[in-house]
């Protein structure tokens, strides 16, 4: 009998992939992929466990589920980050009615494990990881669209003191450079103009002697590729070689995302970041001379244990000297098996942290604003993504070539259109446009 299965993805975009995986997988199978919860015998929540709120949403959401449906019994299983971080626990705890729990190396085993706990009723999981899986032999299903995410590399061997990754997804391993150029021109052939390469530390990936530098060149030859982005990289990992590339071939975007995490060269050095304060920075004036007009964004985390307030200073003066385009800001949330977790008392307070999430934020916005700003009356090719999601049914939403978002009135363009526009109007988050 063929099962309806529904899946909900929670935190990045390897997750986002991940679940690709997994419909396909099951879809071999013989379960059939739904897209209404109700419909649906399992229940899998593909789950991230970054910060301690992400736990607390999934957490919320298996109570919800199970009971919504008390007189008419669902399976639900817990996938991802918080499977193999919190492994056996979440099948103890007798408040989460979790059925079954695979790690982000387990998912060939899922049609196993549902058949085994729909069978005998005992909860089942697997969340060892691999040195090995990439899942290269398994092509995802993908919703039509624009942009194809593509799977790289896996794992992260860095350990910032900070993050539960190198644990919940284990060691880095990088995908053959063939198999890669393979999916590239399937995914060309059926229509997707943008790939995004993917990796939880996506710039070291190596294969032999194929470095990201040799493999981002030999994408960016596979004829019909428009635009290749790439995340989450890693500033220990930007070679000149690297960032001649990304000059040079007009099919990579001019955009950069350089994860800063602190901006003071003693809390840099305990979150094992490997780089410090004025390193950062010249690393950014060099990516700037290499690239000229590339595009930066970045992650902060503020209140990391012991940062006084003078130390978050440094980070607001990176913000200010550097000026990127956008920026995610995070407190700082411990995680449990962390360096940090098992060496330093989050020692922060709550306020403080507020506090200077607050400062950064608003610092910020002036800068996205102002840069966006520069943009009015500038001529820009965007590619057209989706429908407006400003409620405005007369509206598409592309982004430029930096990653910036645009709206622009529909007139008889489609999505997956590349559109000349001059830019009319910039808020903080978005630029409008119009055709020219
Ligand atoms: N591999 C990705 C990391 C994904 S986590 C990368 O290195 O970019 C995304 C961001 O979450 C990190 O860059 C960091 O800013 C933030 N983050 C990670 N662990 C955190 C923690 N314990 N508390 C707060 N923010 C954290
Ligand atoms: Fe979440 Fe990080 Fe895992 Fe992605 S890699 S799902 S952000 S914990
Ligand atoms: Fe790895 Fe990113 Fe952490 S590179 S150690 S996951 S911040």
């Amino acid at each position: 009998m063929t099962k309806n299965v529904f899946i909900e993805t929670y935190g990045c975009q390897m997750n986002e992939y991940d679940s690709e995986l997994v419909r396909s997988i099951l879809k071999k199978e013989n379960y059939q992929i739904v897209t209404d919860e109700t419909e649906a015998d399992v229940v899998m929540l593909n789950t991230c466990t970054v910060r301690e709120n992400a736990d607390r949403k999934v957490m919320n959401r298996v109570h919800e589920i199970k009971n919504r449906r008390k007189n008419d019994p669902v399976l639900v299983g817990v996938l991802g980050c918080m499977a193999t971080n919190f492994k056996t626990k979440l099948l103890e705890d007798p408040g989460l009615k979790i059925d079954f729990i695979a790690g982000p190396d387990s998912y060939k085993q899922l049609p196993k494990l549902i058949e085994e706990v729909s069978h005998s009723g005992d909860k089942t999981f697997d969340v060892t990881l691999s040195e090995f899986e990439t899942y290269s032999d398994i092509t995802p299903t993908r919703d039509d669209g624009v942009n194809a995410w593509i799977a790289i590399m896996r794992g992260c061997n860095n350990f910032c003191t900070f993050c539960v990754v190198p644990y919940t997804r284990g060691r880095e391993r990088s995908r053959t450079p063939d198999s890669v150029i393979q999916e590239v021109r399937r995914l060309v052939d059926a229509g997707f103009s943008q790939v995004t390469l993917l990796g939880q530390n996506v710039n070291s990936y190596r294969h032999d002697d194929t470095d990201f530098a040799d493999l981002m060149a030999m994408v960016s030859d596979v004829p019909g590729v428009k635009r290749i982005r790439f995340t989450s990289p890693h500033p220990k990992d930007f070679p000149t070689k690297l960032l001649k590339l990304m000059a040079e071939r007009p099919n990579i975007c001019k955009q950069i995302h350089l994860p800063l995490q602190a901006g003071n060269t003693r809390v840099l050095d305990k979150m094992n970041r490997t780089y410090t304060k004025e390193e950062f920075l010249d690393l950014v004036d060099h990516i700037r001379a290499t690239i000229p007009g590339v595009s930066l964004s970045t992650d902060i985390i503020v209140g990391f244990p012991t940062e006084t307030a003078e130390e978050f200073d440094d980070t607001a003066d990176v913000v200010r000297r550097v000026r990127f385009d956008t920026a995610f800001i995070f407190k700082y949330s411990e995680r449990p098996n962390t360096l940090a977790a098992r060496r330093l008392k989050d020692d922060v307070t709550e306020d403080e942290k507020t506090r200077r999430i607050v400062i950064l934020n608003e610092i910020q916005r002036a800068i996205s604003l102002e840069k966006n700003q520069a943009h009015v009356g500038r001529i820009e090719e965007i590619l057209i993504e989706q429908e407006s999601t400003k409620k405005s049914e007369d509206d598409y939403q592309g982004r430029t070539d930096s990653n910036r978002i645009v709206i622009v009135p529909k007139g008889s363009y489609k999505v997956g259109d590349f559109v000349t526009v001059e830019i009319t109007e910039a808020t903080t988050n978005v630029l409008k446009g119009r055709p020219v």
